[in-house]
């Protein structure tokens, strides 16, 4: 298992609302790891638990997130720190939020290796363009020196990719990582994520609330609502003969 979150609680600090609630998840290793769910389940809280980046007012009240036999959840902010990007990174829906503006996507993803390796300069440059071209850039010189709104959305969400797999994680976590982007664009991305999964040794947690996604790309699925799981299991079998009424309704919507 790369990562395991046992009982996992988050509340609203103010209020003592559960926005998850008691929720336990296994991710296999070089899998693919669907969460899925409604608007307001809880997966992206869910999701930024595993690195503690929660937004003020969110507070982890219980449970253990394991990750390479340590609790991530106790881990120090040293190590923390150390972790992400490293071993753990996330993509998220929109990368025009997550670049900086005023910095070119080369000088962003040369930063990954700045901040957690000794690279020199021109190893650092060298694997900047080749995370470009792996990640299926045609120009990498041309990206390399643009700046994030230069490119497109589908441009973009590579680039973040890129970044994301820079130093070969063992976990990406990535929230609604297509969907804002066209449809023909977001099989690509997702063709992307299968071909770096086979390269890279990774696992990916996928949040998503679209069934047809999971269809074509996980392995495991876990159905949450409320912040709890309703149901999980193999994507294929999940999908085929869903158990719980909630799950036949996301279905529905999906197809
Ligand atoms: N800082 C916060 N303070 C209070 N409530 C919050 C806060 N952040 C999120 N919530 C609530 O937590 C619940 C879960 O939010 P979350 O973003 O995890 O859901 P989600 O499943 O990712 O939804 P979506 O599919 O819309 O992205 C929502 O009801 C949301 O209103
Ligand atoms: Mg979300």
């Amino acid at each position: 298992m790369v990562l395991q979150i046992k009982k996992l609680s988050v509340s609203v600090a103010v209020s003592d609302k559960k926005i998850v609630d008691d929720l336990s998840l296994q991710i296999p290793d070089r899998s693919v790891f669907a969460l899925v769910g409604g608007s307001g389940s809880g997966k992206s809280t869910t999701g930024l638990s595993i690195l503690r980046l929660l937004a003020p007012g969110l507070e982890i009240s219980g449970g253990e997130i394991v990750f390479a036999g340590r609790d991530l959840l106790k881990v120090h902010t040293d190590e923390l720190r150390n972790i992400r990007g490293k071993e753990i990174a996330m993509v998220f829906q929109e990368p025009l939020y997550a670049f900086n503006p005023v910095l070119t996507i080369g000088d962003q993803i040369e930063e990954v290796f700045s901040s957690h390796t000794d690279f020199p300069k021109d190893k650092r440059r060298s694997q900047s363009l080749e995370l470009l071209r792996v990640v299926g850039i045609k120009e990498p010189q041309r990206v390399y020196h643009n700046y994030p709104h230069q490119l497109s959305g589908g441009m973009r969400q590579r680039a973040m990719i890129a970044q994301a797999v820079a130093l070969k994680p063992k976990l990406i976590i990535a929230d609604e990582p297509t969907s804002s982007l066209d449809v023909t664009l977001q099989a690509r991305i997702l063709e992307l994520f299968a071909k770096l999964r086979q390269e890279f040794d990774l696992s990916v947690l996928l949040i998503t609330h679209d069934l047809g996604v999971v269809k074509h790309m996980a392995d495991s699925v876990a159905v949450m609502k409320a912040g709890k799981i309703v149901e999980s299991g193999m994507a294929a079998t999940v999908l085929k003969n869903p158990q719980h009424q909630y799950t036949r309704e996301l279905l529905a919507y999906a197809s």
